[in-house]
């Protein structure tokens, strides 16, 4: 039977196992072959050393070479070299599936991650990419965690919806009508009653609206699923297609919104710090030095929570010449919020209370008038890594927002009677989940965390 590395230990020193996995590096000379053997369980390859005594030494050897896959049998022994604290000494090599030297892109020197995107279907089993793929599984793992030991329905909304949910006009349109042949009506626009749904539909870029709904039955729940925005951003934080989770509480107000994100973001690193830890060394080392000492503190010290307004002042104050001039009821911008949690405050920040005017259509208006209960968890190296609020729960303030933006009510019907049926105050928010895996990871870039990178202009694999 087969053994994953990752599951060898101490105790198997003396005995007998077979492994499978796909070479990292070989050296052979005359009298034996190192074979580092890596299969993705952990991080670390086990080393094989394969004595030329074995039956039929020199054809083997002459087959093998990295990315090639072979069946490995022998008997694990202490290592005398310091890398290692075990290995094993092979009796038997099968080859399973050769690889051409010649043609295979992944030789043993290091990749840019630009070129490494273009063989998106061969990174994972570069080292970086190996380790990011454990630490998002963890982290997606942890986030189950979370939320089910807190009492959170995990909830599935829907991928294709009509509503808009940020209003920003960011959506991917659905539709099955016939592109070179539109069905047009009288105004001579489309006809989408013509379409698959009887009406334009969009693949979704938030999944609130509909979470919304459930939190108001089921008191706490959360999703976890693909997003979708099309946003013509070229950053190293943004995707057209991402993964994100929403929390969404009823009976909750903004207080209770940012402190279930400050222990859900400390949960998710504990626990990766927990179960990766080899994983984690190597980012330590070779990607961004000093990361685990950072995430530990982010673990033990509360976040620094400010209004915008102290924010906008800090801003001001500092003597940074930032590209976009900032003042009080503009955006944040990425330098602005990698300043705040990078260099003012050296931690996690959450900043609340925004002007209303930058703010969506469903953030909860805040006695002056003039802000909503809105907050934003900027953090190091990436800035805005949550955005979330308390909703706008009274009917009559909402059915305001939503006819000075110009949404549409019947659309929305259903969003609105929420508030006209047992109504009751509510607040969730998001994280972008691929900003999760940056930050814990100090990947620089977005597409490097995500198997299968969505971006404008790409669109393969
Ligand atoms: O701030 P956003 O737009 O908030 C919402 O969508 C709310 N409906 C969430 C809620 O309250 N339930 O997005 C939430 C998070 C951002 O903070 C960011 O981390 C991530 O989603 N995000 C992206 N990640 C990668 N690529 C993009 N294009 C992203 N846009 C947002
Ligand atoms: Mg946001």
């Amino acid at each position: 039977m087969r053994r994953k590395i990752r599951n060898i230990t101490q105790k198997d020193i003396d005995t007998i196992l077979t492994i499978k996995g796909w070479i990292k590096s070989i050296r052979s000379s005359k009298k034996f072959s190192f074979i580092a053997i890596n299969d993705g369980s952990c991080f670390n390859s086990l080393q094989i050393i394969v004595d030329s005594n074995i039956d039929n030494y020199e054809n083997i050897i002459s087959q093998l070479s990295t990315g090639a896959s072979i069946s490995a049998t022998g008997k694990i022994v202490k290592s005398p070299g310091k890398e290692q604290s075990f290995e094993m000494q092979a009796t038997e090599i099968k080859i399973i599936g050769e690889c051409d030297p010649e043609t295979y892109p992944l030789q043993k020197k290091r990749h840019s991650f630009e070129f490494l995107r273009t063989i998106a279907h061969l990174r994972p089993r570069t080292n970086t990419i190996g380790a990011v793929a454990r630490v998002r599984n963890a982290l997606s793992f942890a986030t189950h965690k979370f939320f089910q030991e807190n009492g959170f329905l995990y909830v599935n909304t829907p991928i294709i919806t009509a509503a808009d949910c940020e209003g920003a006009g960011e959506m991917f349109k659905v539709t099955t009508l016939d592109q070179n042949n539109l069905p047009k009506n009288d105004k001579n626009q489309v006809d989408y009653t013509k379409d698959f749904f009887g009406r334009p539909s969009y693949l979704t870029v938030s999944g609130q609206l509909e979470g919304e709904t459930y939190a108001c039955a089921l008191s706490d729940i959360y999703t976890f699923g693909p997003t979708f925005r099309a946003e013509n951003s070229n950053t190293s934080r943004h995707l057209a297609e991402f993964w994100m989770i929403e929390p969404e509480m009823a009976f909750a107000d903004l207080n209770k919104n940012m402190e279930c994100a400050e222990k859900y973001i400390q949960y998710c690193l504990e626990y990766v710090l927990e179960k990766c830890p080899q994983d984690m060394e190597f980012f330590n080392k070779f990607i961004s030095k000093g990361i685990i000492e950072k995430l530990k503190n982010v673990i033990n010290n509360p976040f620094e929570k400010l209004e915008y307004t102290k924010a906008i002042e800090i801003l001001k104050n500092s003597k940074k010449k930032f590209e976009f001039p900032i003042e009080w009821g503009k955006d944040l911008q990425s330098e602005h919020e990698r300043y705040l949690a990078e260099e003012y405050f050296k931690k996690p920040v959450i900043v609340y209370n925004y002007p209303a005017e930058i703010k969506s259509f469903y953030m909860r208006t805040n006695d002056d008038g003039k802000t909503v209960a809105a907050m934003d968890v900027l953090v190091e190296g990436v800035g805005e890594i949550i955005g979330g609020s308390q909703r706008e729960e009274r009917l009559e303030i909402l059915e305001k927002k939503t006819d000075k933006i110009g949404l549409n009510k019947k659309d929305y019907w259903w969003y609105l009677e929420l508030r006209k049926y047992g109504s009751v105050p509510h607040s969730g928010f998001g994280l972008g989940f691929e900003r999760l895996v940056q930050f814990v990871t100090g990947m620089e870039n977005v597409r490097d965390v995500i198997p299968f990178p969505r971006y404008p202009g790409h669109c393969e694999f």
